[in-house]
């Protein structure tokens, strides 16, 4: 359970009364558990997996990319979603993408993905295209360059899903004064002033920013 921040009989109620994944989804989970060890908490849970399939389903992008695509979870979830667009992945890993080639293959939506390897913020800064939704999880202390990038090349009305903005709840608990909880702070205050987007924090496993741009 990634909401941490819950207590555990909430965590639970709440994965056990949301569509809960199918057994590709649960195939992946249990060979990055498998393969990557300690690394396979970094994975989305399954009902944020759900909620960016059906947010994909309801913003409709042409265009959606994902800043860190790791073993392919999220990634898979987007591009059940979409119907006609494409699905631009950055991640600076061979080794765990691999894994999520091989899933995409099994699902049926490679056709729709590409993948970049290499430093996310390049790959953006190269990006010509308008963008409908992105989805960022990559290295945290560079989401205001990944925020700021994707909002240059967002269209109006665009979405952007940030993960991992509770940070455990560590960010709304004044004892905690580490670098991570402190970056993770001042780009929640980012966001909030930023007055080209309307957002909000959604309780949503680690904290999920939901960013619209007006
Ligand atoms: C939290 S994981 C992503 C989890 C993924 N969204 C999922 O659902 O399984 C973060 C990923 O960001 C990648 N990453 C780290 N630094 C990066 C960078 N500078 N550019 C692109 N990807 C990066 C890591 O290789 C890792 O796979």
């Amino acid at each position: 359970m990634k909401a941490s921040y819950l207590s555990p009989a909430v965590g639970q109620y709440i994965m056990s009364h949301s569509t809960p994944p199918d057994d590709l989804l649960d195939q992946l989970a249990a060979e990055t558990r498998e393969v990557t060890g300690s690394h396979a908490g970094m994975q989305i849970s399954p009902d944020q997996g759900r909620f960016l399939t059906m947010i994909t389903q309801l913003v409709r992008p042409s265009l959606a990319v994902e800043v860190g695509t790791f073993t392919g979870y999220s990634s898979l979830c987007i591009a059940r979603g979409l119907s006609g667009g494409r699905l631009r992945c950055f991640d600076v890993s061979e080794e765990w993408t691999s894994i999520a080639r091989r899933y995409w293959e099994k699902a049926g939506v490679a056709a729709r993905i590409t993948l970049t390897i290499g430093p996310a913020a390049d790959a953006l800064r190269e990006l010509k295209e308008e963008i409908g939704l992105a989805f960022i999880d990559a290295d945290k202390a560079q989401y205001p360059t990944y925020y700021e990038l994707v909002m240059e090349r967002l269209g109006p009305g665009g979405v952007i899903m940030v993960d991992n903005t509770l940070w455990n709840g560590y960010v709304a608990d004044p004892s905690y004064e580490d670098a991570a909880t402190r970056s993770m702070r001042e780009f929640n205050d980012l966001v909030r002033n930023d007055p080209r987007v309307t957002s909000v924090i959604l309780p949503v496993a680690d904290g999920l920013t939901m960013i619209r741009k007006n």
